[in-house]
Order: C-alpha cells, then structure tokens, then sequence
C-alpha cells in the first residue's frame, strides 16, 4: 500500500514537473513572438529614436478619401509643397502627379526607403519628388534661425 503512494506521488510530481517545464516554454515563445511583433510595428510605425518621446506622431497613412480631400485644397495652386512626415510617400507622389515639386520629410527609415523605392519603381526624378531623412522639428528650427 505504501510503496502504491510512493508511486502514485513520483508520478504526480513528474506529471508536475513536466508541466511546469512545457508551460515556461510556452510563456517565452508567446513572449519571443510578442517582441518579435511589436519590434516590427515599432519599426514601421514610430518615428526612430531621434525624436524626443512627446514630439512623436506614429505612422497613420492618409486614406483615399483624405488624399483626395488634400488635392481639392491643392486645385489652381501650382509650385512646391513640403509633406512634413511624408510616411510612405502617397501624398507627394498624388501631389506631383499634378505638377507640384515635391518633398517629403521623414525620420522612419523604414518608410523612407519604402516611399523611395516607390519613387524609382514609377520612374519619377528626385526634381519631382525627393524624400530626405530629417526630422521636421529640427528642420523647422533650423530654417527659422
Ligand atoms: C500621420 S503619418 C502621415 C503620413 C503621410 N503624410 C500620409 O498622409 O499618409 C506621420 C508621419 O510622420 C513621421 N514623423 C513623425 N515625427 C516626425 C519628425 N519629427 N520628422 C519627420 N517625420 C516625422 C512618422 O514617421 C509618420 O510616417
């Protein structure tokens, strides 16, 4: 009866640590995927590391109906026009379909590179659009100093 128990307890604790051991696995690998998942976000959607925590303004493309809505205020206007956080490029890239000279500011990298690979996969001079890697805070305090 004794050595039943005995058994029936190793079992148990086995049973117990098999579990313990598989339920540790399971929590890194939600956590590893997790990370994984937000890194990626953070890389598309947030503005780096170079601007200061409460300047930031994450990544929320404009929509088709906002885009249009830009174009109707753009009508009879002609010239240059400066995308302050251009994201991946579809303001400047609808802007200088219609004429205008454009540039597009962004501190995302990832979507710097994005927009100017658009650029070049539809063939349009960087005279048309141009996308340059500054933060527009600084920009802005450096062209009014
Ligand atoms: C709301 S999104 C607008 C994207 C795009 N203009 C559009 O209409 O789809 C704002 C963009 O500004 C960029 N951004 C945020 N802070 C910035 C900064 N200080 N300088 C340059 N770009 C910035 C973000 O990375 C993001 O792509």
């Amino acid at each position: 009866m004794e050595d039943s128990i005995d058994v029936m307890l190793q079992e148990q604790s086995a049973r117990l640590l098999y579990f313990s051991q598989n339920n540790r696995s399971v929590t890194l690998w939600t956590s590893a995927i997790f990370a994984g998942f937000y890194g990626l976000w953070a890389m598309f959607v947030m503005p780096g590391l170079k601007v200061p925590l409460r300047l930031k303004v994450p990544y929320v493309p404009s929509t088709k109906e906002q885009t249009m809505n830009v174009m109707k205020l753009l009508e009879g206007r002609k010239g240059r026009l400066a995308d302050l956080g251009s994201g991946d490029g579809r303001l400047v890239f609808e802007a200088s379909s219609v004429g205008f000279k454009c540039t597009g500011f962004e501190v995302n990298s990832v979507l710097l590179a994005v927009s100017r690979a658009r650029a070049w996969m539809r063939g349009i001079p960087t005279s048309q659009a141009n996308f340059v890697s500054k933060d527009f805070w600084r920009t802005y305090q450096d062209t009014t100093t």
